[in-house]
């Protein structure tokens, strides 16, 4: 793909954060976009500026939860019979409860696994034939983009099992890329991002990027062939390196990062 206009792209997490900037962002170089979240009213509040701002595109809502493959389904049946083809899934979709493993509600912590990377796996797997539908007419791949985090790069304090569900992902995608040669597949690594997710966490946060800085990464990056989108660089080269350090050290470091 080497630009938006006209394109037809499914974005699910759309309805706050980089989801939601993303959207516009990609609306306003001219992609018809479908918006998945849980939220129907954020859904149709966001629909609704987009459809003010570029009247001559298509927009559409699905409401869904990636946790209910039925509705997966569901919303996936009505995007095909609508829309002659699906350019690119750009899924965004996560939750996250930061917490120390003492204070862990085990119940919260299975429900994000179960959302975070059982989630992931529901949109694979209707994503396959959806973006293969119809695929040997056309000349460009369909993009199916999964998003990762750095905190999926290693194990960090206070963060899992968020930062677990992430690293399963990164593994998940790794895979993936291997084996559909098909299609597109790409992996999008942020930093911190100012979203109401991150608005949980308590501590300083280095090299924070708004959500419009975030989506304009992502939608450079997806026009390129990269198949790691890493944003801000600063932050995700040294993630990469503390990653890399013999254990001693990093352990050091990490406990040091412990409240
Ligand atoms: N912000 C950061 O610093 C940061 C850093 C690294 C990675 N990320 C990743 O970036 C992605 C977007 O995060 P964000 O920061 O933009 O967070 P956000 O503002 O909380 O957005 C999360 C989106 O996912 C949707 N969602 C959550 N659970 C869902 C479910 N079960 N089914 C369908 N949709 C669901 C939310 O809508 P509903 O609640 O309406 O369903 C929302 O649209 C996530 O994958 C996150 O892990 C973020």
């Amino acid at each position: 793909m080497d630009n938006y206009d006209n394109k037809y792209i499914w974005i699910i997490g759309a309805s706050s954060g980089i989801g939601k900037a993303l959207a516009k962002n990609l609306a306003k170089q001219g992609a018809n976009l479908a918006l998945s979240a849980r939220s129907k009213s954020d859904l149709e509040n966001l629909k609704k500026e987009l459809d003010e701002d570029t009247p001559t595109r298509e927009h559409l809502i699905h409401p869904l939860d990636v946790s209910d493959l039925a509705s997966l389904n569901q919303a996936a049946k009505t995007i095909k019979s609508t829309w002659p083809r699906v350019d690119s899934l750009i899924h965004l979709a996560a939750i996250y409860n930061p917490s120390s493993f003492e204070e862990m509600d085990i119940e919260a912590a299975h429900k994000l696994i179960n959302i975070n990377f059982g989630g992931t796996l529901n949109v694979i797997h209707i994503a396959l034939p959806l973006l293969k539908d119809g695929a040997m007419l056309r000349e460009e791949k369909s993009q199916l983009v999964i998003c990762g985090s750095v905190a999926g790069y290693c194990g960090l304090p206070n963060g899992q099992p968020y930062s677990a569900s992430k690293a399963a992902i990164i593994n998940l995608v790794e895979s993936l890329r291997a084996e559909e040669s098909d299609l597109d597949i790409r992996l999008i690594s942020p930093g911190f991002v100012r979203t109401p997710l991150t608005d949980k966490n308590p501590f300083p946060m280095p090299f924070i990027i708004e959500p419009e800085e975030a989506a304009e990464r992502i939608a450079t990056g997806l026009l390129s062939s990269r198949y790691e989108i890493q944003f801000p660089r600063r932050l995700t080269w040294l993630m990469k390196i503390l990653k890399r350090l013999p254990a001693p050290l990093f352990f050091a470091i990490t406990k040091r990062m412990v409240n």
